[in-house]
């Protein structure tokens, strides 16, 4: 075995998902900006190359070739600033030139892969499976004339809304976080601690359109991924639109979530409730998420009972969406942001994020670890979230 094969394996297979994505988008449309918060589809084109560049040409003394497109796609946009980019499709360099660089960046670190430390692989390699997710949120919002449907892109069935049932889980201990010594984890995955959480209940399921389709009848608005055709509400999905599909888990917003739960008399279970009702630890436990709706197994959703229980009786807790929670992102005691990627989280400890754990049908296996934490502003509504209900 060469040094890091099985990293550079995964990496390889990394930069095979995010192709994939990209062959799906008609040429026409890579200056097209689906999301207007974010940019426009050609900086991510250039971006998951620039950053595996800008992350490993300096540890394995690589000397720059285009110090131009290293910095042009350096940085995504955090969507939460007030003005909305401005830039024009004439801004951005030609598709041909920004794919030579990325064939250039590849080749050039081809070689040099084996010394790269192992830490910074691991980072290369989550970084562009996390984009492979934004990126297919981003397609997901792009019209269907301007994308290409994969050969197997089939929708699961879908049927009546199950009855809510809520579930007791005992009061205990939930363990947040990872060890130092443990396996790879991103900075704000640190460090392991426990945390006493009190006797509550939460739903055995995700909150449903079906659920929300009631919520909307009583005045609140269709959440984002809803469209209505000929007066009937659909399910906006990657590749059409069907009837809305009751029994799936509906998307939405924090801020839609916190409502529907007030309006239920409920809440949202804190990061610290979802680690109780969710991790139990052990084999059986990961072998169980393997199976959900993850791991780029769908473009979409199924239904909220195609899962067993886990052993206290919650479904789907990991896999069909990720779940928001009602805790703010903030730094475990002993977080240590990566020298090499400093912003990485702390750019985001600022009261405006909140925490969602779990995973949806676009996350990557390697992240369905309990520690690894997401984040959103309330208000972000593109995203492949869902929710759940608890009483307290
Ligand atoms: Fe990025």
């Amino acid at each position: 075995m060469t040094p890091n094969e099985g990293l550079r394996v995964a990496l390889s297979q990394a930069r095979q998902q995010t192709d994939s994505l990209f062959d799906l988008v008609h040429p026409a449309a890579l200056y097209e900006r689906p999301i207007p918060e974010r940019h426009r589809i050609i900086f991510y084109l250039g971006h998951l190359e620039a950053f595996d560049w800008n992350l490993l040409s300096g540890a394995l003394d690589l000397p720059a070739f285009h110090a131009g497109f290293d910095q042009l796609f350096s940085f995504g946009i955090d969507p939460g600033s007030q003005d909305l980019p401005t830039d024009q499709p004439a801004d951005w360099p030609a598709a041909d030139e920004v794919r030579a660089y990325s064939a250039r960046v590849r080749g050039g670190l081809h070689t040099a892969l084996a010394q790269a430390p192992a830490r910074l692989l691991h980072v290369a390699i989550e970084h562009r499976l996390m984009h492979a997710e934004t990126f297919a949120y981003m397609l997901h919002h792009l019209p269907f004339a301007q994308k290409t449907p994969p050969a197997s892109a089939a929708m699961a069935p879908s049927g009546p809304a199950p009855q809510m049932r809520m579930v007791e889980i005992p009061g205990g201990t939930a363990t947040l976080g990872q060890k130092r010594d443990g396996g790879f984890g991103w900075d704000n995955e640190f460090e392991q601690h426990q945390v006493p959480v009190p006797a509550f209940s939460i739903a055995q399921y995700k909150v449903t359109n079906g659920d929300y389709l009631e919520f909307v009848k009583a005045g609140a608005a269709a959440p984002h991924f809803w469209t209505c055709r000929q007066g009937r509400w659909c399910y906006h999905g990657m590749f059409e639109d069907i009837p809305l599909p009751l029994d799936w888990p509906v998307y939405v917003s924090l801020d839609e979530a916190q409502a529907y739960a007030r309006w239920k008399g409920m809440s949202l279970p804190t990061e610290a409730q979802f680690h109780r009702a969710a991790y139990h630890g052990g084999a059986e436990e990961a072998a169980a998420f393997a199976l959900e709706n993850v791991d780029f197994r769908s473009w979409d959703p199924e239904p909220v009972t195609a899962s067993p229980r886990n052993a206290l009786g919650v479904s789907q807790m990991v896999g069909n969406g990720w779940e928001w929670t009602a805790t703010r992102f903030e730094p475990f005691a002993g977080f240590e942001p990566f020298p090499f990627y400093p912003g990485y989280s702390a750019n985001f400890f600022d009261g405006q994020h909140y925490v969602l754990k779990g995973g949806s049908p676009r996350t990557a296996g390697c992240l369905l670890r309990p520690s690894f934490r997401n984040w959103f502003r309330p208000a972000y509504p593109y995203i492949y979230a869902t929710f759940r209900l608890v009483e307290n």
